[in-house]
């Protein structure tokens, strides 16, 4: 889809450039399917109901990162404002329910809202309750992927730009992909911009897969839920109740993967391909890749960022950092 000329931007203050219908999103999945490990992207995860669910994830007990998070921001709201600045342009990478910016703009009073996510209706239906509740700041919904490249449309401004990519949502890129990205960023910054980032820490194994798996089954259905995903952008056949859920933490590479698991033997069959699934073979849906602080800093550095500040939680579970361009 050619992209949207500013003076629709400005009216409808909300741009779609992703679609369901996207030869290159089903080419990219069905590559995936059939690869000799199958994997998905995680960013599949969000469709709207996806994206509810994660919603519901963020209020378990045992996921921690969203609760450890919104304490430290609350702790450290001062200091965060002074390092970070106000009157941004705050562009939310991944906004989701968009909760997370809204509670630092009393801080920040940014002079524009750019959130962006690819669970687009999400999205949409977020910012028009936004707007509603701080009808002073300007607001641009951007419905698109910014996995592969982080191309902005002209109209969002170039000067004085705040990333904001909290949640530790950088953990689902490996460490080279997550270099590449934050270089994008880094670059999309220009001179003068910075970057407020949310990281999970490394941490006690059973905590990690606790959060992964929880009692209520959420996290299993946020992730089979990709199936219905997968069978309304590619035309598939999964049934949901051939497969379950497995979180698997990755010691040698700190990460948790989330897998799903085929219970018997099925075939699946979507537009473009066909396999079939051994019972106990797995679909790889993601990795949620945990650092120490150091390795941490040392990725914003080698992304271009400088003048690196960081607030952390007693239990040092959880780092948010400032980092500027220039
Ligand atoms: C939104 C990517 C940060 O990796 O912790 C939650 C997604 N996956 N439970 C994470 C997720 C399973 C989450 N991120």
């Amino acid at each position: 889809m050619p992209l949207t000329p500013i003076a629709d931007l400005s009216q409808h203050g909300f741009l779609q450039l992703y679609r369901k219908d996207d030869d290159a999103i089903r080419a990219e999945l069905s590559r995936g399917l059939l690869d000799a490990h199958a994997t998905t992207s995680p960013k599949f995860l969000y469709d709207a109901l996806g994206s509810k669910l994660f919603e519901a994830i963020c209020e378990l007990p045992e996921y921690y990162p969203t609760r450890t998070e919104g304490a430290i921001f609350a702790a450290h709201m001062d200091g965060i404002a002074a390092s970070a600045g106000h009157g941004s342009v705050l562009i939310d990478l991944g906004a989701g329910n968009c909760a997370k910016a809204a509670r630092l703009f009393p801080a920040l009073r940014p002079r524009h809202y750019v959130p962006v996510d690819i669970s687009v209706e999400f999205l949409r239906t977020a910012v028009d309750g936004l707007r509603r509740r701080f009808p002073e700041i300007r607001m641009t919904g951007l419905g698109m992927d910014f996995s592969h490249a982080l191309d902005l449309p002209s109209g969002v401004p170039d000067e004085g730009r705040l990333f904001f990519y909290p949640g530790s949502s950088i953990g689902n890129f490996g460490p080279g992909e997550a270099r590449a990205l934050l270089a994008d960023v880094h670059t999309a910054c220009g001179s003068d911009g910075g970057l407020l980032i949310g990281v999970d820490l490394l941490k006690d194994a059973r905590l990690l897969s606790a959060a992964y798996d929880d009692a209520l089954g959420v996290t299993a259905s946020f992730n089979l839920n990709l199936l219905r995903h997968l069978n309304h952008l590619l035309e598939a056949d999964f049934d949901v109740r051939d497969w379950r859920h497995r979180a698997i933490f990755n010691p040698d590479l700190g990460r948790i993967e989330m897998h799903l698991e085929a219970r018997r033997h099925v075939t699946v069959t979507w537009q473009g391909g066909r396999r079939i699934f051994r019972e106990g073979e797995r679909i790889h849906t993601e990795s949620s890749y945990k650092y120490t602080r150091q390795a941490f800093v040392q990725l914003l550095e080698d992304a271009g960022f400088s003048d690196v500040s960081c607030w952390t939680d007693e239990r040092e579970w959880f780092l948010v950092c400032h980092a500027r361009a220039g």
